[in-house]
């Protein structure tokens, strides 16, 4: 078989702001991570100080032979408050896309990874129709500020991640007395706390799809050549026998709904960790004798390949695979899974699909939300009290494929 990528097919690493910039503390998240009852394990501190570090990280990934890398601009940083823009935080992220450029990396940016300034969720947040027209003027900025630098926009990280967490992490109900602390902390009301993560209602999805869609036209405003794309959580979900009328509704709610609205887009970047199994009764868990990675899921990197295909045939282009990766700390394990995701993609270039990059999660080990720093998913390791960098044997192996374009068999 030829496993050899298309020419100019990008090849990088993903990082989001919170998650690895520190001190974003004008942000929904931040408040969330210190309320008295936080659900969180830890708070996110200095993170990995990507907001001060980026040049030598950026360098760093150049020298691995990556020609692209996907991160975040922050809006809590970008307008602190309420159509208040800073030119010193746009100038911040137009650095790090000169840096990208200086060393052959091109910039695939996110307007939006999960967290949002404070201001915007005492406004109602994302159950507000109106954060879809705030959204669509901040992107708009962004772009008149960066477009330039830009190979690629992903508007909305997991568009579609509220409403799993809704149907399926939240479901048994959320602590009550850190959502009654977190609305307080952030000047709004139980009832009405939609920081992104808690926006999984019908009225939450059409939210952020209007903001979506609102926002890809203020960007081809500035723009309209800027390839611009939504990115969306995709489990390879599969259904045993008598399953199959559970998984199809669950698909529907949880993917097909999000792919379809994205049809209008230039790419839809599609991001995959594992599968999912589904019987009459729902969800199977993982099944047993099925290796599990840090984060409970199953070793399962094949779902790249079947998520690609699943997603093209509901949406019908171009696509990226903008996350895919392993929370482990046997690397070994974490080569073997990009050695297999990695087939999975060339086997769909050869059946003709059209793949136009993949980026691993993570560059670096990295802050995984409400799990702390535990998880690591880094190819790049971090001591986060000296910040010292170190690069893992699985980066070496995946800098070899991005620098031949080729995946050895
Ligand atoms: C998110 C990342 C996260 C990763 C691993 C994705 O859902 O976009 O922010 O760290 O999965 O859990």
């Amino acid at each position: 078989m030829n496993n050899e990528f298309p020419q100019g097919f990008l090849w990088g690493t993903a990082t989001a702001a919170h998650q690895v910039e520190g001190n974003n503390t004008n942000s929904d998240f931040w408040v969330m991570e210190h309320v008295p009852e936080t659900v969180f394990a830890e708070p996110s501190g200095d993170a990995i100080d990507h907001y001060h570090r980026y040049p030598e990280d950026i360098a760093m990934l150049a020298e691995l032979g990556f020609n692209s890398y996907r991160f975040s601009v922050e809006w809590a940083r970008v307008e602190p408050e309420d159509g208040r823009f800073s030119t010193a935080a746009l100038d911040h992220y137009g650095r790090m896309c000169e840096t990208c450029l200086a060393h052959n990396l091109k910039p695939v940016v996110t307007y939006h990874h999960f967290t949002s300034p404070r201001w915007l969720i005492s406004q109602g947040g994302w159950q507000s129709m109106a954060t879809a027209e705030k959204f669509a003027r901040y992107a708009g900025k962004v772009t008149e500020h960066l477009g330039d630098q830009i190979e690629a926009v992903c508007t909305i990280n997991e568009v579609n991640i509220p409403r799993m967490a809704a149907l399926m992490w939240m479901a048994g109900g959320e602590d009550e007395s850190f959502i009654r602390e977190a609305a307080q902390a952030l000047h709004t009301t139980p009832e009405q706390f939609a920081p992104f993560m808690f926006a999984g209602t019908h009225q939450g999805r059409d939210v952020i799809l209007a903001a979506h869609h609102q926002a890809r036209a203020a960007i081809k405003a500035e723009r309209p050549s800027l390839p611009v794309g939504l990115t969306i959580a995709m489990a390879d979900m599969q259904a045993l026998p008598g399953g199959e009328a559970e998984r199809d509704r669950m698909r529907w709610e949880l993917q097909d709904v999000f792919l379809e609205a994205a049809r209008a887009d230039d790419f839809v970047g599609v991001q995959t960790y594992t599968r999912e199994r589904y019987g009459a009764e729902g969800n199977l868990g993982p099944q047993e004798g099925v290796e599990q990675t840090q984060m409970g899921y199953e070793f399962w990197p094949q779902a790249t390949g079947a998520t690609l295909r699943r997603a093209y045939e509901v949406a019908g282009i171009p696509m990226m695979v903008t996350e895919n990766g392993i929370g482990t700390d046997d690397d070994g394990r974490r080569l073997a899974y990009y050695q297999s995701a990695l087939q999975s993609v060339a086997t769909c270039l050869q059946d003709g699909l059209d793949v136009r990059g993949y980026f691993a999660w993570s560059a670096f080990d990295n802050f995984e939300w409400m799990l702390g720093y535990r998880p690591t998913f880094g190819l790049i390791a971090v001591d986060r009290r000296t910040q010292q960098r170190t690069i893992k044997p699985s980066a070496r192996w995946l800098s070899k494929v991005v620098q031949t374009n080729r995946l050895e068999q």
